[in-house]
């Protein structure tokens, strides 16, 4: 039987005690033991290898087993390189206790990062389910090193992010078979760490399912539809515009991108407040192309095979606001997507169209592709007109940031350094790539249109494609405004360290990490500005 995406559906699970993903595959349930490795009745136990030696815990194992696995080891010549194992059968065991050492190769620890942490847990999960055990325990590795709390936080997101698999439509194959449900348990693990990193952990895996539904069935109104579901769910304020109320409003831009299109769109409004006084209004905005053909100025058919991606952005901002819900910083957040179909039909906008946004700034369409940028104006210029203080808008927006970049960093715009930093350094906590690129003033004259205000491309040229699609956005606020990129890492053509091909939920940890920290950041700025610093 099928699950519903992101709910647990066990009784037993109480957030505090017991973590469960349920994708729509494989369930995992994380449970974060005070015990010791040995003192844990599973039937695989997981021993961590750097360098081809044990941690103390390890050790203590070998010795109660009479130097089997040590010896084993040497003997099959087990390196313990990164992600390597060997399952060493436990035959003396009588009774309770483990059936199987699992030995876990990590690499050399001199070199190990935070990072290595992460892959490790989404590798070891794999592994597990691979070799289809229902339950195993397994040592925080390296918590020496990164302390208990943080090594925690990252395995947990490992395991939960690694685990992800996504076969919905799969109706033969070997699903089902191997890893449907496993209880991984952590032993010596910081429980509130643990049950943090399922929270957003799930919410990254939200935003995957999201990206990796077809868009014949997540269309516009269906991501509204699950963005109010999830909303009603964990008690965020919605609101939800049609087609009608997007043309009332003014939002011209939006609308003529999805005049093309038999799925109309819709504008999607989420509010998170926060018990106490906000500290901040800060505003996500997401791009929600749920598929985006190139219109008029149409993509080839290759670089349409991975475009219902388009709504990666959105995807994101869902994402994070369904962990904001759940981890209730002080920050008030306000999330915006603008829900589109770029498509072709006798009702589709053209090139020379002229639109008029939602700014009142008019808009000469040079190229019906660059599409994003104008569903994105009219929702930057309604988060700041509704009071938002900074805005962090993520989007598939350009192939150039891909040429730029590449598949796994995104690229970061910024009018307004402070609100850089902030976002670069959650990104960097998240463990999630960004690079800044800068908005070169100049440049902004090859967008000035004889006919409108703006034209949405510098026409003919493909130079600096990234930065002319950042500061076409900026010209819709002054508010502090920082551009994430991310056509490159939000869709993975092949599976990665931490899941299979498909959407990879990039961003939501960074804007979980944002926000999460927004509050003490204006703390830290308001103590800095009174002692003068
Ligand atoms: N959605 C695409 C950008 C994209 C490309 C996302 C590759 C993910 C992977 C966007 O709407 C687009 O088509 N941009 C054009 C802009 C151009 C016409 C100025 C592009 O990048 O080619
Ligand atoms: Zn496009
Ligand atoms: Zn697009």
């Amino acid at each position: 039987m099928r699950k519903q995406a992101g709910s647990c559906q066990q009784t037993h699970c109480s957030l505090r005690l017991c973590l469960c993903y349920s994708s729509h595959d494989m369930e995992i349930t994380l449970k974060s033991a005070r015990r010791y490795l040995g003192e844990i009745p599973a039937p695989l136990l997981v021993i961590g290898v750097w360098g081809g030696a044990f941690s103390d815990e390890g050790n203590k194992l070998d010795v109660r087993y009479n130097q089997a696995l040590s010896r084993t080891m040497r003997e099959l010549y087990f390196k313990g390189e990164f992600g390597q194992t060997l399952l060493i059968p436990l035959r003396s065991s009588k009774g309770e206790g483990p059936r199987f050492v699992l030995l876990f190769g990590l690499g050399k620890k001199r070199g190990a990062d935070i990072e290595t942490l992460r892959k490790a847990g989404a590798r070891l999960v794999q592994e597990i389910a691979r070799l289809g055990f229902k339950e195993a325990v397994c040592e925080v590795f390296l918590s020496g090193k990164f302390g208990k709390k943080q090594a925690s936080y990252v395995l947990a997101e490992g395991a939960l992010l690694g685990g992800y698999t996504w076969e919905k439509y799969k109706t033969t194959g070997p699903a089902g078979k191997r890893g449907e449900k496993l209880r991984l348990w952590l032993a010596r693990a910081w429980g509130p760490a643990v049950e943090q990193a399922a929270i957003v952990a799930e919410a990254v895996n939200f935003a995957r399912d999201l990206v990796n539904e077809p868009p014949n069935v997540l269309t516009p109104a269906e991501l509204a539809r699950r963005a109010s579901v999830m909303a009603r769910e964990l008690g965020l304020e919605v609101e939800i515009w049609d087609e009608e109320q997007i043309r009332q409003a003014g939002m011209g831009a939006l609308y003529g991108v999805a005049q093309g299109s038999a799925n109309p769109p819709r504008f999607i409004q989420l509010t998170y407040k926060p018990q106490n006084p906000a500290s901040r209004v800060i505003a996500m905005v997401g791009k929600g192309l749920t598929f985006d053909t190139g219109g008029y100025s149409l993509k080839p058919a290759e670089a349409q095979i991975t475009m219902k991606c388009d709504m990666a952005g959105a995807a994101g901002v869902l994402g994070a606001m369904r962990a904001i819900a759940r981890l209730k910083p002080s920050v008030e957040v306000r999330a915006y997507v603008a829900a589109a179909e770029n498509m072709i039909s006798g009702s589709a906008y053209r090139v020379s169209d002229v639109l008029t946004s939602l700014s009142g700034k008019t808009i000469e369409v040079l190229n019906t592709d660059a599409e994003g940028r104008l569903t994105l104006v009219d929702a930057i210029t309604y988060a700041d007109r509704q009071g938002a203080e900074a805005i962090v808008e993520l989007s598939t927006l350009t192939g150039a940031c891909v040429v730029a970049l590449g598949e796994k960093i995104a690229g970061l715009f910024a009018n307004d350094a402070r609100w850089a930093r902030e976002v670069q350094e959650a990104a960097e906590r998240a463990g999630e790539k960004v690079w800044p690129l800068p908005m070169e003033k100049e440049y902004l004259e090859a967008l000035k249109s004889n006919t409108a205000d703006l034209k949405n491309t510098h026409g003919r040229s493909r130079s600096a494609g990234a930065i002319m699609a950042a500061l076409f956005l900026a010209e819709f606020t002054r508010k502090p405004l920082v551009h994430l990129d991310i056509a490159g890492p939000a869709y993975a053509e092949k599976p990665h360290s931490l899941g299979p091909a498909g959407g990879t939920g990039f961003g939501v940890r960074t804007l979980v990490e944002l926000l999460q920290a927004a509050e003490k950041k204006s703390c830290a700025e308001a103590v800095k500005e009174l002692v003068g610093v």
